[in-house]
């Protein structure tokens, strides 16, 4: 059998930083747990508009689109700024989620007991919180029609329709219960089925899959706003929550400042699965290039490895393996080793990008 096979799209900024991190982890794999990958490398974002005059080649697509995963670093910089609009490197990956037709995306918020000082939460109350957000990428309000500003009488209006298919409901349901098979087996779903038609359908589909083919799963139903309001008060009372692409935006990044610094979070982009049962997948980071450091040795590379534990689960089935990486990170952070962004109590010297792999890797072996 073949090697399973990744994509590394390392992008822009501090991503191929990060991502040199990553690189070295995957080759650990390969070398010391018998796990390697086919490994492929290529450009997006402004990179790529460099080389090829747009963000995203179509050869760079066609690879995406036959590989088992792939892996994004980051896009985009002042660089590119003034860019037209169908060529800023945004829009490449834009186009990766589209076309792979990404329409589940994973965001968990987890908090590294070492790192509980820094919420803004009370420490009990963060201190081993482990939820997974699954936003719906691909409809909802931000894509429905009509949409505009349009004159009305002597004034203007804008207009966004919220609009969702009972199909494009469906799909992202059974990927939130897919999910919470492989962690505690319940889900919450949020909407506004209380004021919005559309949430009314959420509703009744969401359940509806739940009866007939996930009984196993624990379902309750909240609305979003509620959910605001119980993410701050008591994360712990979830697990896998599953909701629109508006609310998702909103909730995902209130749920994962709940657990401290942007270079700690990663994130799965899950499309159909394909004939092998694998969900077409893109696993990066959440944060950008952060422009403002790139170049300086000083990026927390962990979302961005994070990310990769994320795709050994998620797209390879090698749950302990991406449990072991997840541990190894544990530890070095409970060792004390820190990147600058992670810095709080005085007299802690930062380490570097590499650095912060070094330790990841010595604490793996
Ligand atoms: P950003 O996430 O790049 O940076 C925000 C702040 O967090 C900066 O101060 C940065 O130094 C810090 N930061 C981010 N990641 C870090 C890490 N791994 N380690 C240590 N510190 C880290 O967001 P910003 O500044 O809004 O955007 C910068 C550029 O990135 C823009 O061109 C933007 O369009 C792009 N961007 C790309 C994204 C992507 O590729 N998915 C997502 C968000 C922004
Ligand atoms: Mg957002």
């Amino acid at each position: 059998m073949s090697n399973p096979s990744l994509l590394i799209l390392p992008g822009d900024g501090i991503g191929p930083e990060v991502m040199t991190e990553v690189k070295r982890i995957i080759d650990w794999f390969g070398a010391k747990r018998d796990l390697a990958f086919d490994v492929e490398e290529d450009l997006v974002g402004g990179c790529a508009y460099d080389k090829h005059g747009t963000p995203l080649h179509d050869d760079t697509m066609a690879k995406a689109l036959q590989v088992d995963a792939v892996l994004l670093g980051a896009v985009g910089g002042p660089k590119y700024d003034n860019l037209d609009f169908s060529v800023k490197p945004e829009r490449g990956l834009l186009r990766l989620r589209k076309e792979m037709d990404l329409y589940s995306n994973l965001r968990p918020a987890q908090c590294f007991d070492a790192l509980a000082d820094f919420s803004s939460l009370k420490k009990d109350i963060v201190a081993g919180l482990d939820i997974m957000i699954v936003r719906e990428l691909t409809s909802g309000v931000y894509f429905g029609e009509p949409r505009g500003i349009f004159e009305e009488g002597n004034e203007r209006v804008g207009i966004n329709t919220q609009r969702y298919t009972e199909s494009e409901i469906d799909r992202v349901a059974r990927s939130a219960f897919e999910l919470a098979r492989r962690r505690n087996n319940k889900v919450c779903s949020m909407e506004k089925a209380n004021v919005m038609e559309s949430g009314i359908l959420w509703r009744e589909v969401v359940q509806k899959v739940r009866d007939t083919d996930y009984p196993d799963v624990e379902l309750t139903h909240m609305y979003a706003d509620n959910g605001a309001m119980q993410l701050v008060r008591a994360p712990k009372q979830f697990d896998v929550i599953v909701t629109d692409n508006l609310f998702g935006d909103i909730l995902s990044d209130c749920a994962a400042m709940l657990t401290g610094s942007l270079g700690m979070l990663p994130s799965a982009s899950l499309g159909a699965p394909n004939a092998d049962g694998r969900p077409k997948a893109l696993y990066e980071p959440v944060h950008g290039s952060a422009p403002d450091i790139a170049g300086q040795g000083k990026a927390n590379p962990i979302a961005c490895i994070l990310s990769f534990a994320m795709a050994l689960r998620y797209s390879f089935d090698q749950g302990d393996e991406a449990a072991r990486l997840e541990a190894a990170v544990e530890k070095v952070l409970a060792d004390g080793v820190r990147t600058a962004d992670l810095l709080g109590e005085e007299g802690v010297t930062p380490v570097s990008t590499t650095g912060m792999g070094d330790a990841i890797l010595a604490a793996l072996d």
